[in-house]
C-alpha cells in the first residue's frame, strides 16, 4: 500500500528523449498529475551498455525520483525494464512505491490478442534479454516473436535526425532484414521510436500493424491508479517538471514541442 499523498508527483524515467513519448500519453489521459521527468541525456544510449551499468543508473534515478516524494515510477525505458527491473521494483519497495514499465503490458497485449508473426524492434540490451518472446509466450505458447537489434536508431534520435535521409536509409536497412520479412505486427520495443513511427510505417506501406508503448502503459496506469484510489484530486493542471543529467538542445525542442514552452527544465548531476 502507498503511504504517499495523492496529489505527489509521478516520477518517470529513460536514457533520454525517448520517454517523453511516455509522458505525452500519461498527461493526455491524466491531466490532472503532477510528474516528474528524468532524461539521463548524459549516459544515453543505454542501449549497448552492460546490465551491471544499466543497474547502476536506473537505480540512482530511481532514488532520486524516491527523494522528490514520487507515489509511484514509471519505467520509460525498455532497456531499464529489461535489464534493471528487479532492482528498482526492490528499492521502490522499502518505500512502498509501485513501479510500471514499458514491456510487460505491451506483452499482456500482444499475447492475449493477437495471434501472428510478431516482430519486435529494439536496442541491443532489450533484444539480448529476449525479454519480450519470454513474456508474450507466457500469454500465448505459439505466437511466432522475432526480436531484431536496431542499435543506431537511438542515436539518429537523440541527434534530432528524425524525417531525414539517415534515418530513412537506416530504418530501412534494418526493416529490410529477413528475420522481419512477413511479419503482421510490429512492437516498436524502445520508447524512442514511436518518434519515427510514421516513417516505420511509410516503410511497410501501412500494411503492418505498428505497436508502441505509450499510450497501453498510461491506460494501465489510469486503471491502477482509479483502482487504489491513487488519483490525484487536483482540479487544475498537474505541474510537468524535466530533469536532465546533461542539457541537450534537442530535448529541450522536443519537450517544448511536446508540452508547450513554459516548462520547468534543470540540469541535474547525480
Ligand atoms: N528509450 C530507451 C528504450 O526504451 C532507449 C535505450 C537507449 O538509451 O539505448 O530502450
Amino acid at each position: 500500500m502507498n503511504t504517499k499523498n495523492n496529489n505527489a508527483p509521478l516520477g518517470i524515467f529513460d536514457s533520454g528523449v525517448g520517454g517523453l513519448t511516455v509522458v505525452k500519453e500519461i498527461n493526455k489521459i491524466l491531466p490532472n498529475e503532477n510528474l516528474i521527468y528524468f532524461g539521463d541525456t548524459k549516459h544515453v544510449p543505454y542501449g549497448d551498455k552492460s546490465k551491471e551499468t544499466i543497474i547502476y543508473y536506473s537505480k540512482q534515478i530511481t532514488e532520486f525520483l524516491i527523494k522528490e516524494n514520487c507515489k509511484a515510477i514509471v519505467i520509460a525505458c525498455n532497456t531499464a525494464t529489461a535489464n534493471a527491473h528487479k532492482d528498482i521494483v526492490e528499492l521502490a519497495k522499502k518505500f512502498k512505491i509501485p513501479v510500471f514499465d514499458v514491456i510487460t503490458p505491451v506483452a499482456e497485449k500482444v499475447g492475449l490478442e493477437l495471434n501472428q508473426k510478431i516482430g519486435v524492434i529494439a536496442t541491443k540490451g532489450t533484444i539480448n534479454s529476449g525479454i519480450y518472446k519470454k513474456k508474450i509466450k507466457k500469454f500465448n505458447k505459439s505466437i511466432e516473436v522475432l526480436e531484431l537489434a536496431t542499435s543506431l536508431l537511438v542515436p539518429i534520435i537523440e541527434e534530432g535526425l528524425v524525417n531525414s535521409d539517415i534515418s530513412k536509409e537506416t530504418i530501412k536497412y534494418y526493416l529490410a532484414n529477413k528475420k522481419l520479412s512477413n511479419i503482421d505486427a510490429l512492437i516498436l520495443g524502445c520508447t524512442h521510436y514511436p518518434l519515427i513511427s510514421k516513417e516505420i510505417n511509410k516503410y511497410f506501406n501501412g500494411n503492418v500493424k505498428i505497436i508502441d508503448s505509450p499510450l497501453i502503459v498510461a491506460n494501465q496506469i489510469q486503471y491502477y491508479f482509479k483502482k487504489n484510489n491513487l488519483l490525484s484530486d487536483n482540479t487544475n493542471k498537474g505541474d510537468l517538471k524535466f530533469y536532465l543529467s546533461d542539457y541537450t538542445n534537442n530535448f529541450e525542442k522536443l519537450a517544448k514541442k511536446f508540452f508547450g514552452n513554459e516548462i520547468y527544465l534543470t540540469e541535474i548531476k547525480l
